[in-house]
């Protein structure tokens, strides 16, 4: 039997540009007119835990609007866990959209937390949240998302799939936030081949083996086709 590479994609949020998710960088970006340290840091939520709120429930609003669909790159990356097996293709992804999900990956990391999920901030137990959150109703309850200055989950995991891997392919994200914008440099001292896929050339950039640049839904179901 051959051995099927292990492929570790990391995507950010230009692979979800083209279904309609603003990113965040861009100048009509998702941070544009929001200040991050009110709405993605845990000491803006504590100086205004309502507002914070109202800025998730929009954003999980628009994830409901049913125009909100992923495109092909989503389902390039979904037919490629399909066709190499869930256990050599692993997602890690920044992006807190369900996308991936809806095209179909199984094995998806998210790093920064999930808009459709909260947590009790007594507890720790995280649930499945579609609809808004009430503040006023439950002030245990908080997005899980990790905000700046929260530690991203599942960090050991995703180290030791990235140290294993035959191949590190980074798609649509920016290289200015980390830990992920270090993952390329960990990928390359481990020896893995390693491809960024992005509509212009990101910050790490030059640490890349190849690079293909496009809009996503174009460039990533063309790059994939070769390993499948
Ligand atoms: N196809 C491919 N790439 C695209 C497309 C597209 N259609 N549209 C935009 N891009 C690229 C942009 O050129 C940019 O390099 O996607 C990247 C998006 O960068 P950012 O907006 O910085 O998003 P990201 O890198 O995911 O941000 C990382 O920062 O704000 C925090 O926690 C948030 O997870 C986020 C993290």
């Amino acid at each position: 039997m051959n051995k099927q590479p292990k492929i570790v994609i990391l995507t950010g949020a230009g692979i979800s540009a083209e279904s309609g998710l603003a990113t965040f960088r861009a100048q009509d970006g998702l941070w544009e007119g929001h200040d991050v340290n009110d709405v993605a840091t845990y000491e803006g939520y504590q100086r205004d835990p309502i507002a914070v709120h109202r800025f998730y429930n929009m954003l999980r609003q628009k994830l409901r609007d049913p125009h909100i669909q992923p495109n092909a790159a989503h389902f390039a990356l979904a037919e490629l866990e399909y066709k190499l097996g869930r256990e050599n293709v692993t997602i890690v992804t920044q992006n807190v959209d369900d996308l991936h999900e809806k095209a179909g990956s199984q094995h998806v990391i998210h790093m920064h937390g999930e808009l459709l999920k909260a947590r009790n901030e007594k507890t720790g137990v995280i649930f499945d949240c579609q609809n808004d959150i009430d503040y006023l109703k439950n002030n245990n309850i908080r997005p899980h998302i990790v905000w700046f200055g929260e530690i991203p989950l599942q960090m050991d995991e995703i180290y030791h799939l990235l140290t294993q891997a035959d191949y590190f392919i980074s798609i649509g994200t920016s290289g200015h936030v980390y830990p992920a914008a270090g993952f390329v440099q960990i990928a390359n001292e481990a020896g893995v081949k390693t491809i960024e896929l992005n509509l212009e050339p990101s910050l790490k950039e030059s640490q890349f083996d190849q690079k293909l640049y496009g809009p996503a839904s174009q460039i990533v179901p063309e790059f994939i086709k070769q390993l499948i």
